[in-house]
């Protein structure tokens, strides 16, 4: 008789790295053995002013020590605050704040078909937006999104960039169209600002409203505030979360003037959306990335990257800003390796293309230490 294994108490989502993560610092973090490990993953694309941003600490710090939580029942300055920065950092009129990604793409999903009151939405092959239903129908990722093919809305899916594909399609019956503007699971694909300014344009026409999903392309990382910016278009709804708070869970759905005024009080809620924890640490991320200079070290880094990874087993560096794809036809057998030296990477969709994510304010020091590994890994 075979014996049952027994189940871990935390059940498996991602698979783990190989150590135990005690502690951050920057843009490197520690195991459990004292072993400094640079974090060209982020955090999953999170830690945006580096891990423990010692005015992010503070920030949290002294707002728990006030006033750890209270809802959107009661006003609270830091809130009204947080609400002000992030509009004006974003170019965007109001905010709604949530708690993670896939909650403010649901909300943004929630309000195009609640506005406008049609049926059908439209996204893009390669297009990732998050587990819950409305974001899963907008995904393109058939091993989650299968399981659930009949609770899903219907969904146009257009080839990401194409213009052609764009002039040809009918947007009368969308809601809302959702788009990363760098597709990043997908591989780190981009797309010509001509394009964008045709999907603005259809947009307007058909009276669907542009969500920008820019939870991994905003705060900064791309060298501008929101990739709006970057593209010269003005979506109508922007979703942020990852960076949005330095790594304590936040989303936010941002939103034009028109759209805000379409919305009566209760339409959007959440408990926890907006608490002071969290508005005390997004006030301190636009603080950091604004004093300190992150996006022009963000456009710096990856300047330096591509120049400086000519010639070596990575063939291509696709993306903007730190949002960066290193195409090899080894990539694979370079993860491996650059894990052996003590950095992190990430993996993409594409079995050709590896992420990097790093802190914004990631160092001299460890953007030669990827580019010297890198030109000393010998192909296989
Ligand atoms: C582009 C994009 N949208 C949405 C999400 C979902 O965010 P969350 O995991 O916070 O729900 C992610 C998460 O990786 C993402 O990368």
């Amino acid at each position: 008789m075979t014996m049952a294994l027994p189940l871990p108490a935390l059940l498996p989502t991602y698979a783990p790295y190989p150590f135990l993560l005690v502690r951050g610092e920057g843009d490197r973090v520690f195991d459990d053995r004292g072993q400094a490990w640079w974090d060209f993953y982020g955090g999953h694309c999170v830690c945006a002013t580096g891990h423990s941003h010692p005015k992010v600490v503070k920030a949290v710090t002294d707002q728990a020590a006030s006033l750890l939580f209270y809802s959107a029942a009661a006003a609270l300055p830091v809130r009204d605050q947080a609400a002000t920065r992030i509009t004006a950092f974003a170019g965007m009129d109001s905010v709604f704040f949530c708690n993670s990604g896939a909650e403010a793409n649901e909300n943004a999903l929630k309000v195009a078909l609640l506005l406008t009151g049609r049926k059908k939405l439209a996204s893009f092959e390669g297009g990732w937006h998050g587990r819950t239903l409305l974001a899963l129908s907008v995904t393109d990722d058939p091993k989650i999104t299968e399981p659930f093919t009949d609770q899903l809305v219907p969904t146009l899916r257009l080839p990401f960039g194409n213009l052609t594909a764009l002039a040809a399609a009918d947007f009368s019956g969308i809601a809302g169209v959702i788009l990363e503007p760098i597709q990043s699971m997908a591989g780190i694909k981009t797309a010509s600002r001509e394009w964008f300014q045709a999907l603005r344009a259809k947009c307007d026409e058909f009276g669907t409203l542009l969500i920008f999903d820019e939870i991994q392309t905003g705060m900064g990382r791309l060298g501008t505030p929101f990739a709006a910016q970057l593209y010269g278009v003005r979506p109508d709804l922007i979703t942020s979360a990852k960076g949005l708070a330095s790594g304590v869970p936040m989303g936010a759905l941002l939103m034009s003037a028109s759209v805000a005024a379409k919305l009566q009080g209760g339409d959007l809620g959440s408990t926890f959306g907006g608490g002071p924890l969290a508005c005390a640490a997004l006030l301190a991320t636009v603080d950091v990335i604004e004093s300190e200079g992150l996006m022009a070290n963000a456009r710096t880094a990856a300047a330096r990257l591509r120049q400086e990874l000519t010639g070596s087993v990575v063939t291509e560096v696709l993306g903007e800003g730190l949002l960066l794809g290193l195409r090899s036809a080894h990539a694979a057998a370079l993860k491996k390796h650059l894990m052996s030296r003590n950095i992190l990477v990430g993996g993409s969709g594409d079995p050709t293309v590896l992420r990097l994510m790093p802190p914004l304010n990631v160092s001299g020091e460890a953007l030669i230490t990827l580019i010297t590994a890198i030109h000393a890994f010998a192909k296989p």
